[in-house]
């Protein structure tokens, strides 16, 4: 039986910052954000809500989305780059908060890939069959290490979490293929000292050959062509990046997932929020093919092409 998603969760806090807010703080406008990025407003979470505190309050819906109970998690992944403190991880802070008795919990760093290496782990642990069920997670509160006075990263991030739990799904579904690379040479372009630093127009052509590249590569690997895919899910950091994603795949605009402009760049939180979104919205059916691809700093890449359904 292969493996696929089994329930999906959210969190994202609820204080909106609007372009027209950062307007009043940096010099920017609400115009060059919106047509150089796609995005409106994004999310931050206040000084006592954590990433450990987006990641439980997902992580519990996705677990009664799936109609099991946390004793039946057997393994937790959180991919975040902004964890509450290096260690204990988040990870094994969600298993005490769940109650998630019997699970094992590790901590994921792959920026904004890390939702999408974490949904590989996963099926590694299911097809092997070490694990049953295993809840993966991605949360990122960026608003911690980006700097407000950089107009340059101010106006791209924001914070919130996704969580997925997956398990055994019918045959024919689940993730078909999947696409995992690093190219750490480029590793100076995008990168945290005190705050989050960034080449912008170096990874933005990064992203754009290699958002490409891999949501090809799972489509062919999955013995596809363009055009079974009903959907794809770019990871949402710049609509220019995610727009030639889909060209790509040559797929109409209506089968793009377009979230960025409500919740900016959240890393690895974004794939994960966006997949729930279209799921909510009826843009996503039981069979419909959908490649979910991420890039991010490392830089590293990573795609999955699924066939939706339990
Ligand atoms: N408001 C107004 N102007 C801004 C600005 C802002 N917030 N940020 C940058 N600018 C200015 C620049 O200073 C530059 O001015 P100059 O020409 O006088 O030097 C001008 O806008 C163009 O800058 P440039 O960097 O060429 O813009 P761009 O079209 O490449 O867009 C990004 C910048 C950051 C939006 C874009 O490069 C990008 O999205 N890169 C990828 C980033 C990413 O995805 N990171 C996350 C990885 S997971």
């Amino acid at each position: 039986m292969p493996a696929g998603v089994i329930g999906m969760g959210t969190y994202v806090p609820e204080k909106v910052i609007t372009n027209k807010e950062l307007e009043t703080k940096i010099d920017t406008s609400d115009e060059w954000i919106q047509t150089r990025t796609g995005i409106k407003e994004r999310r931050i979470a206040s000084g006592e809500i954590d990433t450990s505190h987006m990641a439980f309050n997902a992580a519990k819906e996705a677990i009664q989305d799936a109609n099991i109970s946390p004793d039946d998690i057997d393994l937790i992944l959180v991919a975040t780059v902004t964890p509450d403190q290096p260690f204990p991880s988040v990870s094994s802070m969600l298993q005490h908060q769940l109650g998630a008795t019997n699970a094992a919990a590790m901590d994921i760093s792959a920026a904004c890939a890390g939702f999408i290496y974490g949904m590989v782990t996963a099926k590694q642990f299911i097809d092997s069959g070490a694990h049953n069920n295993v809840l993966v997670i991605g949360v990122e509160k960026l608003s911690k290490i980006v700097d407000w006075e950089d107009r340059n990263t101010a106006v791209l991030f924001g914070d919130g979490a996704g969580a997925a739990v997956m398990g055994q799904v019918s045959e024919g579904r689940g993730i078909l293929s999947y696409d995992l690379g690093s190219d750490g040479s480029g590793g100076e372009h995008i990168k945290q000292d005190e705050f989050l630093r960034m080449n912008g127009r170096e990874v933005f052509k990064f992203a754009v050959r290699q958002m490409g590249e891999s949501s090809l590569s799972v489509v062919e690997k999955a013995g596809l062509t363009k055009e079974d895919v009903n959907f794809i899910i770019p990871h949402q950091a710049n609509i220019r990046i995610m727009e030639s994603a889909r060209q790509r795949l040559e797929l109409p605009i209506e089968k793009m997932s377009k979230t960025v402009d409500r919740y900016g760049n959240t890393s690895s939180a974004s794939i994960p929020l966006s997949l729930k979104y279209d799921l909510e919205h009826g843009k996503i059916k039981d069979d419909d093919v959908v490649v979910l691809v991420g890039f991010g700093a490392g830089l590293v890449w990573g795609s999955v092409a699924l066939r939706w359904g339990r």
